[in-house]
């Protein structure tokens, strides 16, 4: 019997009465024999296909809302952003090129400057950490002077405990963690007293992509006239300015990095 037949024989039959005006399914039964059990049945299956039917539905529109919601947030992560690689990257790699840079092997002493625990993770834009990424960092020491031959600013001294270059691989977790010193600010030869700001040089190679950049630290004066660091969007510059903060007496400042690749 079809639906539709089933549902014109139910209208002749007091149990439409019955359900209409007492609504217990259990008396309706009772009262209307054996087609009223066919047709209760029909219309619970109907019932509950329909309910299964919604509730399918419903499922699958907060699961639909959730992975949007999810996706939403995950997606607003932003790609940090590229800079150029610079002239002072390591003609030839020093021998030690751990990630503490304030102590050079075989050098007595600890280098000059304030000492700062960089770190943080590499993440992917959906927030997946990008484990065995490999991350190169250097930069000029506290004078401002790099360990290279081509660096000309030689008013500003070397300092043989600065290691200058480090080289990490992240963890299962994406998260690196260097310790080095805060660059002093260099001249360049682009005009009288102009100076690049303060900032840290970083080749990071993840599974798929390679990102080249610079860090940069949030309060200080020359990035306000820096070339490359007002080259930037202000939305750029949050993905590459980093905010030191004092943990205690003695202790290296710490600054904490979120690198997002492309697709990790
Ligand atoms: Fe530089």
């Amino acid at each position: 019997m079809s639906i539709e037949a089933s549902a014109a024989e139910s209208n002749a039959c007091a149990y439409t009465e019955m359900e209409r005006t007492a609504p217990h399914r259990g008396i309706s039964m009772m009262k209307c024999g054996a087609h009223a059990v066919r047709h209760f049945h029909r219309r619970n299956e109907m019932s509950a296909t329909i309910s299964r039917r919604h509730a399918l539905q419903a499922a699958g529109w907060a699961a639909t809302a959730l992975f949007t919601t999810t996706a939403a947030a995950q997606q607003q992560r932003r790609i940090t952003v590229e800079d150029i690689m610079g002239p002072y990257y390591p003609i030839q790699r020093p021998l030690d090129e751990d990630a503490d840079l304030t102590r050079v092997d075989g050098q007595p002493g600890v280098a000059q400057g304030t000492r700062i625990d960089l770190h943080g993770r590499v993440v992917d834009t959906l927030g997946q950490p990008v484990a065995g990424a490999w991350i190169e960092m250097w930069q000029a020491n506290t004078h401002g002077r790099y360990a290279h031959a081509t660096d000309a600013n030689e008013a500003a001294p070397l300092d043989p405990a600065f290691q200058g270059f480090g080289r990490q691989e992240t963890d299962a977790e994406g998260r690196f963690r260097f310790l080095t010193i805060v660059p002093g600010a260099y001249p360049i030869g682009t005009g009288p007293d102009q100076l690049r700001t303060p900032h840290i040089h970083f080749d990071i190679r993840g599974q798929h992509d390679r990102l080249v950049t610079q860090i940069y630290f949030s309060g200080e004066p020359l990035n306000d006239s820096d070339l490359l660091y007002q080259a930037l969007s202000a939305e750029d510059r949050e993905t590459v300015t980093l905010l030191p903060r004092s943990v205690g007496e003695d202790e290296p400042l710490e600054a904490e990095w979120t690198v997002v690749l492309a697709t990790g």
